[in-house]
């Protein structure tokens, strides 16, 4: 049996008597005039499916019994735009139970609603609409032979969000190659950068450099867009314009993962130009390379969600004291420079986020535990990933020592947590100073 439709067999056993789930995939949209961007599924659709191709649904009752509505075969469409596998191929390949063509949908899925009384789908102002008419539709048989249909809807995500919170041995393997793809990507734009210092540089061709590692070991798409700042550029935090020079003085930050068969990577390197380190440029990032390595530290199963985010604020507070950024006069210790959260000019983003389908994936991170007068963040489980991202962003202002002006630094990697603790799956890329700095001049 295939994996999604184990995971089929799970979300049924989620499922009552007379309860079922539709889930669509993601629609085609429109780049210019009749050019279309390029085509991905919907995570959860192709989470349980494994099926790539647009205008599909899958229906799934309580014994896990499968319908997909997916595209028919037709000679001229797929002489113009790809091969289809067609309902009769997906019924074998995918593991289905019944198929139809797609443009059967408004006939054939309403009668399967009659006699259910609860339907789950991922809750979009699009999908009510349609789930609205398909319902419609079936209350006219209903009224026709008595038979009832859905009257209650529920988020179909508050049970696959948890499913895909937790990832399996195949997801992990997938993973595990979406980070290695990823870690090749920055050792090639750290390499170009360090080769380019007599010429001009610009940050779209480390971008190029990033791309093309990931097209060229099979990954056609980055999981989000690429940043790519040098200098003053790395204080901000979403910067993709990539279109400035690169100076062999400054740090260049690259934050850029691909995805690979459907999954996330999410890595950050900063990085000296010209391949070494000036001193002023060392104290900084040491500071950001510690109070990762306390987060990373901070990561088993039982531990937190939010373990890794205080453990770099520990780091940070006590650093940015040290360094002078902020004064023990003015601030206080660490411990004050925490409860007043005097570090947000300098730190103002999360240490961590799950990681999965999506860059930015699925799942609550709060306790379900928690009452409504508080909430309790969720404890760490085996399985789950997420990345542990510290950074320091000095913009010129009064307060910052002006030998620190404009230096952004952001060190990011990916952690899945095991039985006894975690593994980072990103470590492919150096991120000490020494390796840093070796790989950059050999
Ligand atoms: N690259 C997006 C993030 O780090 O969250
Ligand atoms: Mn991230
Ligand atoms: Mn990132």
């Amino acid at each position: 049996m295939n994996v999604h439709k184990l995971r089929r067999q799970k979300l049924a056993r989620k499922l009552t008597k007379h309860s079922v789930a539709i889930i669509p995939t993601a629609p085609e949209v429109v780049r210019s005039r009749d050019t279309l961007y390029p085509y991905r599924p919907d995570s959860y659709f192709y989470y349980l499916s494994g099926f790539r191709e647009p205008n599909a649904y899958l229906l799934i009752d309580h014994t896990g019994f499968t319908t997909l509505w997916c595209q028919p075969k037709d000679m001229e469409r797929e002489i113009w735009d790809g091969q289809r596998l067609g309902p009769n191929e997906a019924c074998q390949q995918l593991q289905v139970d019944r198929t139809y063509s797609i443009d059967e949908i408004n006939q054939t899925l309403p009668p399967l609603l009659l006699t259910k009384k609860q339907l789950w789908y991922p809750s979009t102002q699009a999908m009510k609409q349609q789930i609205y008419q398909w319902c419609n539709e079936a209350t006219k048989l209903n009224v026709a032979n008595g038979q009832i249909c859905p009257s209650i809807e529920a988020n179909l995500c508050d049970i696959l969000d948890e499913f895909r919170l937790i990832k399996d041995a195949s997801e992990l393997r997938i993973m595990q190659k979406a980070a290695d793809i990823s870690a090749q990507a920055h050792l090639a734009a750290m390499r170009l950068c360090s080769l380019s210092v007599n010429q001009k540089l610009y940050e779209y061709q480390l971008e190029a450099k990033i791309l093309s590692t990931f097209y060229s070991h099979g990954s056609k798409f980055p999981a989000y867009n690429s940043i790519v700042a040098a200098g003053k550029n790395a204080c901000i935090l979403h910067y993709v314009e990539n279109n400035a020079t690169v100076s062999p003085k400054e740090l260049v930050l690259i934050d850029a993962g691909c995805e690979f068969q459907g999954y996330a990577s999410d890595i950050t390197r900063t990085f000296p130009a010209c391949g070494k380190f000036s001193s002023v440029q060392k104290e900084v990032y040491e500071l950001v390379l510690n109070a990762q390595e306390a987060a990373i530290n901070a990561i088993h199963p039982g531990a937190p969600f939010t373990a890794p985010h205080q453990a770099a604020l520990q780091v940070l507070a006590h650093g940015l004291l040290e360094l002078g950024i902020l004064q023990k006069n003015k601030h206080g210790n660490a411990s004050d420079v925490i409860a007043n959260k005097t570090y947000l000019p300098f730190y103002m983003h999360r240490t961590s986020h799950w990681l999965g389908m999506d860059v930015h994936d699925c799942g609550s991170y709060i306790s379900h535990a928690t009452d409504i007068n508080g909430s309790q963040p969720r404890a760490l489980q085996v399985g789950m990933v997420l990345t542990v991202e510290p950074g320091l962003y000095l913009r010129p202002s009064a307060e910052v020592p002006e030998k620190y002006w404009n230096i952004g630094i952001r060190i990011e990697d990916d952690v899945v947590v095991t039985k006894t603790s975690h593994r980072i799956l990103t470590r492919k890329v150096p991120v000490d100073i020494e390796s840093i700095e070796q790989w950059m001049q050999s």
